[in-house]
């Protein structure tokens, strides 16, 4: 295990980027957890943040829950399929490419909390994503996967009256395959990445609030087994104070650096 180094080299940002870039260069074994912060200079919308698309408006808990999608599955499947065109055209950014990179030179598991596959398309493998695949598009009522294509979309316009597709099983309405809140995680990628934050020696956390639970565990489940938890992330998030170091970065400039 890597001794974890003291909070005060925060106060100097190129230090803090030198002892993360040694202690990933000397992990045995690096996990690295990302959340929406992540995709965030792919262009995709974080959910906490304030941005400029007209979706800002509604509170993530509203658009992603079932009593939300009970009380207007239109809004809530036009604000999924509004994301899932934005993830189509946009492309992975400096910071998934690192990542990619990276795991060609190093033992890395990744674990994420975004439904889309900007890091597969960087090259990653991903041993969890936590919350489901936005484009694994699934029967709400009988659970029967929809793999038609979906009418195109204009991105500028967000018509919040837009209903699902109708399931061509049972007629139910089409959900996105995502994990809403009150919905309980998918045991399998959860178990693997309690196991892989168990086993690591350094956990690298991009882009994330930790205000989600349970995902928000597994930086307290790493650091609990001995791990060095570093966050990369512009802003103080719920984590910062559980963390061993917090360096004050974009994943898009912080994640290239570890190349070095
Ligand atoms: P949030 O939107 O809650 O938090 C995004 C975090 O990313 C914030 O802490 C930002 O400061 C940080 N951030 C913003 N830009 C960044 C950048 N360029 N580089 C690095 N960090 C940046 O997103 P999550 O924590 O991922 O669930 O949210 C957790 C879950 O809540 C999501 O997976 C989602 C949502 O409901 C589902 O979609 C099922």
């Amino acid at each position: 295990m890597s001794p974890a180094p003291s909070k005060s080299q925060n106060e100097g940002s190129d230090a803090i980027a030198l002892t993360v870039v040694r202690l990933v260069r000397d992990a045995r074994q690096l996990v690295v957890l990302t959340g929406a912060g992540m995709s965030a200079e792919s262009g995709i919308p974080t959910f906490r943040g304030s941005d400029a698309s007209w979706w800002s408006r509604f509170d993530p808990q509203r658009l992603a829950s079932v009593p939300g999608w009970k009380a207007d599955r239109a809004l809530v499947w036009a604000w999924y399929r509004w994301r899932i065109a934005l993830i189509a055209q946009a492309q992975p950014n400096p910071g998934h490419r690192a990542l990619a990179q990276l795991a060609r030179r190093q033992s890395l598991v990744l674990v994420t909390q975004n439904v889309d596959d900007l890091h597969e398309r960087a090259g990653s493998d991903v041993l969890a994503h936590l919350h489901g695949r936005i484009d694994a598009l699934r029967c709400f009522a009988c659970g029967t996967p929809y793999t038609r294509e979906l009418p195109v979309i204009d991105l500028h316009a967000p018509d919040p009256t837009l209903e699902p597709p109708a399931c061509p099983h049972c007629g139910d309405a089409v959900r996105p395959g995502v994990v809403w809140f009150g919905e309980i995680l998918p045991e399998l990628p959860w178990r693997a990445s309690v196991e892989a934050v168990e086993q690591a020696d350094v956990v690298l956390v991009v882009g994330t609030s930790g205000l989600v639970y349970p995902a928000a565990e597994l930086p307290q489940i790493a650091r609990r087994n001995g791990a060095t938890v570093v966050e990369i992330n512009p802003q103080p998030s719920a984590l910062t104070a559980q963390v061993d170091l917090h360096w004050r970065a974009t994943a898009a400039q912080a994640l290239p650096r570890l190349l070095d």
